[in-house]
């Protein structure tokens, strides 16, 4: 049986950037250089890397935000580029991501509730609708009056759970969720992650989660990916990775994160 939920094959994103004095010089980034990882079902995978070694970039070619110059992303090994009318919609339903700023995510016009109704219109009609967002925000810890209000009316705390209420609402197998604890204060951070770890061990929910906080990654992921320019480190379990780490590069992240 292939339990592979999700596969990267040897996947490249290079990116143009101008330098120079009057800009006329351009370097080519190797943003993601030949990645290729895979990710189990029930198994959550934690992305590391110093500042501009790709990690954003990766995360949005799993979620198809951007598309790589070569290699392929597969769901379920089926390779997205080729997925029909069916294969795709449940691909983007199933592999939500989840972004580093909630004020950035979530649309100040749109009411909590007309925020999250749209997508679970799109894929599960109009029923019961209401009754669904309240749902969600349930399991984020917020109660159903919120659903009415506007996202400038919520703390950064409240707002990243609304933004995982509203991914939880399509009901994914996965959720990238893109350093999701770093613009909040201690005490709200550990409200997410056991939140995060409760969806993970109760729901059976996969995370694919971006931190610079290794401790996090620790404590939520089975496997570790880590990324330099690009390119891929180490790669294995958390236990191998973070607690024998091999190359030089891994030991100074241990240490960064420790030193904090
Ligand atoms: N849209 C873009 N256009 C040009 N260059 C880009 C673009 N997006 C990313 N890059 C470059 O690609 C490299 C990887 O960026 P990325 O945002 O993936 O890093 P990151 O690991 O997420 O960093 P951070 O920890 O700071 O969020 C960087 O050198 C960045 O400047
Ligand atoms: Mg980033």
């Amino acid at each position: 049986m292939n339990d592979k939920i999700l596969e990267l094959k040897s996947v490249n994103k290079q990116y143009r950037a101008f330098e120079g004095f009057f800009k006329g010089s351009s370097v080519t980034i190797n943003a993601v250089d030949n990645i290729s990882l895979s990710i189990q079902k029930g198994r959550s995978l934690g992305i590391v890397g110093e500042s501009g070694s790709g990690k954003t970039t990766l995360a949005k070619l799993i979620t198809d935000i951007t598309r790589p110059d070569s290699g392929s992303v597969l769901y379920k090994g089926k390779d997205i580029r080729q997925a029909d009318k069916t294969e795709y919609p449940a691909y983007r339903r199933n592999v939500q991501m989840v972004f580093q700023d909630p004020y950035l995510s979530l649309n100040p016009k749109l009411t909590i509730f007309s925020a999250m109704k749209d997508g679970i219109e799109k894929y599960y009609g109009k029923k019961g609708l209401r009754e669904k967002c309240a749902k969600y925000l349930n399991m984020v810890g917020l109660d159903e009056e919120y659903l009415d209000r506007y996202p400038h009316e919520f703390s950064g705390g409240q707002r990243q759970r609304l933004s995982i209420a509203r991914a939880l609402s399509l009901d994914p197998e996965i959720i990238v969720a893109d350093e999701p604890v770093s613009s909040l204060d201690v005490s709200v951070q550990a409200q997410i992650l056991n939140l995060m770890k409760k969806l993970k061990l109760e729901n059976g929910l996969t995370f694919i989660l971006i931190s610079h906080d290794l401790s996090v990654v620790s404590f939520l992921c089975d496997d570790v990916l880590v990324m330099n320019k690009g390119q891929m480190v180490e790669y294995g379990s958390v236990e191998d990775v973070l607690n024998n780490p091999r190359q030089e590069y891994t030991k100074n992240l241990l240490t960064a994160s420790k030193g904090e």
